[in-house]
């Protein structure tokens, strides 16, 4: 990484020189550190669309030509040949195991999925209607209560390897009983016999018993949405993730803030949102036009759901594996959903339409996987817990990450826009 090269500032009179960061992949960045102490000015910019908070050999992305890669393999790579926990291992310690590291990795979770008893109390006191992520997010930072170490901030990496273990083997069973208690239905325990995908569902629906039960088109299409969410670099969620872990907060706490983060439409929640805003189009009489006008109508605050991504402007390449995956769970079991044909027709016009293509609007990987779950009976409130079930690997690799490059703690500036000093005036004059 080169620190060479500098840029300049002309400000005031005076020349400030900036270094430029370039990264591996050739991306040039202005070194702001010192700006503020050299010249008083700091950089504004809301939503940090232009700001890399950070330097990370995780993920490299480019949206303009809709490349992503987890480690220097390319998504469309892994996806078709490598499985979830092994990408995880690639997110989480840099390389690609061998068999026995993976062997043992793939062990140790399955050796932990069991969650301690007296998480069914905390589980228990949420009223029934109570959404899954809100539940995943409060019973993973309950974990901090059962695993006490966990909140010391000088554990060595060795220690930290536990809690790391520990997230990915139980994440699946307490994002299943956030299921069961909005359901209001008996809890079901882990087989550790099934893999890391059928046990999840295996919890959820009391089905696959064995591996053979598990239709092998749906087997793989999970793993791959699992693979294709498992980073994303800086977004909502990882940026929270790494900026709580900064202030030496626990793994299981700043998870459970990525899970909060997640949750939100304009992020992970997406997925739930897709499926609301195309049924309501079903129940108002299917009428496509009329959504897409008040998408593009300034003055409502509509938008269409699962297009349009912050770094994608030309294709988000997840959506493209997807697609196919959905085309084939669809076509696997033979779905008819109204639903999901209006979804079909949504996409068709407005891939064509000038508003969408000029502002570089396509359907995100959010769009096609609402339609997986639909497909395969996954109530549209856990659309957003598939989510953070894959997200986690990417989460965990960004905390221990920011934690070995012995990061400060993130307190970004600003620019204050209130009242200047005024007197305090008593209650009974103003
Ligand atoms: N429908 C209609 N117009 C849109 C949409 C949309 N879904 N998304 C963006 N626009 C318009 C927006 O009105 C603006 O138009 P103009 O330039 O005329 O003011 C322009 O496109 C740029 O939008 P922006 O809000 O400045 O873009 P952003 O980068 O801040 O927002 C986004 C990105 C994903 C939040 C946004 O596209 C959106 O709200 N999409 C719908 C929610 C969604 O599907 N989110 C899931 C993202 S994928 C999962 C993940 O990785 O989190």
């Amino acid at each position: 990484m080169s620190e060479s090269r500098k840029a300049e500032l002309h400000y005031d009179g005076k020349k400030y020189e900036i270094p430029v960061t370039v990264g591996s992949e050739n991306e040039h960045a202005l070194d702001i550190s010192k700006l503020r102490s050299e010249s008083g000015l700091i950089t504004i910019d809301r939503g940090f669309k232009n700001t890399g908070s950070t330097k990370s050999a995780i993920t490299f992305l480019n949206g303009e030509e809709g490349i992503l890669r987890y480690r220097g393999y390319s998504i469309e790579e892994l996806a078709e040949k490598s499985n979830f926990l092994e990408v995880s291992y690639l997110l989480i310690y840099g390389e690609l195991p061998s068999k026995t590291q993976l062997d043992d990795f793939v062990n140790e979770i399955t050796s932990h999925t069991l969650v301690h008893e007296d998480v069914k109390a905390i589980l228990d006191g949420f009223p029934s209607r109570s959404h899954p992520m809100g539940v995943l997010s409060s019973l993973v930072s309950s974990l901090t209560a059962f695993y006490p170490k966990s909140l010391d901030p000088n554990r060595s990496l060795d220690e930290i390897n536990g809690t790391i273990i520990r997230l990915i083997a139980k994440l699946p069973t307490l994002a299943a009983w956030s299921f069961k208690n909005r359901m209001r239905q008996p809890i079901m325990y882990p087989k550790n016999k099934l893999n890391y995908t059928s046990n999840f569902l295996h919890m959820m629906f009391g089905l696959p018993t064995t591996e053979t039960e598990i239709n092998p088109v749906i087997a793989s299409a999970l793993d791959k949405l699992l693979i294709l969410h498992a980073d994303h670099e800086q977004n909502c969620s990882a940026a929270t993730v790494r900026i709580v872990g900064s202030s030496h907060a626990s793994l299981y706490a700043s998870i459970s803030a990525g899970i909060a983060a997640l949750w939100g439409p304009l992020h992970g929640g997406a997925n739930q949102a897709v499926i609301e805003m195309l049924e309501e189009m079903k129940d108002s009489g299917g009428d496509v036009e009329k959504y897409i006008s008040r998408a593009k109508d300034k003055n409502d605050s509509f938008r269409l759901m699962g297009f349009g991504h912050r770094v994608y402007k030309n294709f988000d390449p997840r959506a493209t594996i997807i697609k196919k995956a959905a085309d084939d769970v669809l076509d696997q079991l033979g779905i008819k959903d109204p639903v999901l044909d209006l979804a079909k027709k949504l996409e068709e016009v407005v891939l064509k339409d000038e508003y969408f293509k000029t502002r570089g609007l396509y359907p995100n990987v959010d769009f096609y996987s609402g339609i997986i779950y639909r497909a395969l009976g996954i109530p549209t409130d856990m659309f957003t817990v598939m989510f953070a079930l894959g997200r986690l690997p990417g989460w965990i690799a960004q905390w221990k990450e920011m934690r070995e490059t012995t990061e400060p703690i993130g307190r970004p500036r600003q620019v204050y826009t209130g009242e200047n000093l005024r007197s305090y005036s008593d209650i009974n004059k103003r």
